[in-house]
């Protein structure tokens, strides 16, 4: 079955290539007119081709769908709102966005220089929260929309992705803010942890890498960083449960945080208090502390988990 986002309009950054290509392919499939963004520069974010995004655009015209390039960066506040723009000024509506643009410039943190950190913030979170924002007001005006905001597992704390892990656990708390704040205007937005094989995991420079950083004892083969046991599998897996979620029958389903890859789909649970202790009278003193943390929170630590 297709054709159940028929009628409606998606933007989907960095759809030139990877996850972000299936995403568009997949909301094309159930007849969303696309807008396919994506800059085309290198996995660090550098240089420029534009020829990613029309590639997908012509896939998903030759299948009859309807779809615009767009190269514009996302990490531009101004630039986002071009693409907000160009979109209305094709399909006169936007419905659904589909934050996915990302790079990667992975390093020790002791080791990452300003630039690199600031690029990915820039990327990942700024660039989401810039697409967002000006989208957010169109759909606060209409009332309806969607946004599905891409995070990953290497967020839980991959040791070698100071930036990154930053960024996409920055773009779960941001869409937990989104999903609360848009919520009365009958919009959702949930987060993504996807795992895929594309050229952000399998590049012979990301495997180098990490490899590296298992040989120096800063990693090891079962880190969760990007780059880990996803060989085999594929991207177009993720765009089938982003399509759902930017259908309306997805309308009840708000402020999730799912991992979807391979044969897998989960769900996260929201961060809770799972232990707590109360000082003995109406405010902690300082010597209560260190007498009690240990003996009661502390032992949830043990030397196994250094
Ligand atoms: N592949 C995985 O297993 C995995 C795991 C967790 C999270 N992710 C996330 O999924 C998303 C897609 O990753 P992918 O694996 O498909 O990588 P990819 O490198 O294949 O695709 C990313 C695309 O984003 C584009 N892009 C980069 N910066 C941009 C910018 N400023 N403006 C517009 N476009 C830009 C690139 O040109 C590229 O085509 C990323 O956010 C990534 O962090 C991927």
């Amino acid at each position: 079955m297709a054709g159940r986002l028929e009628g409606k309009v998606a933007i989907v950054t960095g759809a030139g290539r990877g996850i972000g290509r299936g995403e568009a392919l997949a909301l094309a499939r159930e007849g969303a007119a696309v807008v396919v963004n994506d800059l085309g520069g290198s996995t660090a974010g550098e240089g420029s081709d534009e020829s990613f995004a029309q590639q997908v655009v012509n896939e998903i015209e030759e299948a009859n769908g309807q779809a615009i390039a767009n190269y514009l960066d996302v990490s531009n506040y101004d630039a986002s709102s071009e693409i907000i723009k160009q979109t209305l000024d094709t399909f006169g509506q936007l419905d659904i966005v589909v934050n996915n643009a990302g790079i990667l410039r992975d390093r020790m943190v002791f080791n990452m220089s300003e630039q690199e950190w600031d690029a990915v913030i820039a990327v990942h979170l700024k660039g989401t929260f810039n697409i967002s924002k000006h989208a957010s007001v169109l759909f606060r005006q209409q009332r309806s929309g969607r946004f599905i905001n891409t995070g990953s597992e290497s967020g839980l704390g991959a040791a070698g992705q100071p930036n990154y892990a930053a960024a996409k656990e920055g773009i779960v708390g941001f869409t937990r803010s989104l999903a609360n704040a848009m919520t009365r205007y009958n919009c959702t937005a949930n987060a993504i942890r996807p795992r895929a094989a594309t050229r952000m995991t399998l590049s012979d420079e990301m495997e180098a890498a990490r490899q590296a950083r298992i040989a120096r004892g800063e990693a090891s083969e079962g880190d969760s960083e990007e780059g880990g046991g996803l060989a085999s599998l594929d991207p177009n897996v993720v765009g089938m449960l982003v399509s759902f979620l930017a259908s309306d029958e997805a309308q009840h389903i708000n402020g999730g945080d799912f991992m979807v890859g391979g044969n897998e789909i989960g769900m996260f649970s929201m961060p809770q208090i799972e232990s707590r202790i109360f000082a003995t009278g109406s405010s902690w003193q300082h010597d209560e502390v260190w007498q009690r943390f240990p003996a009661t929170i502390g032992q949830h630590f043990s030397a196994s988990n250094q």
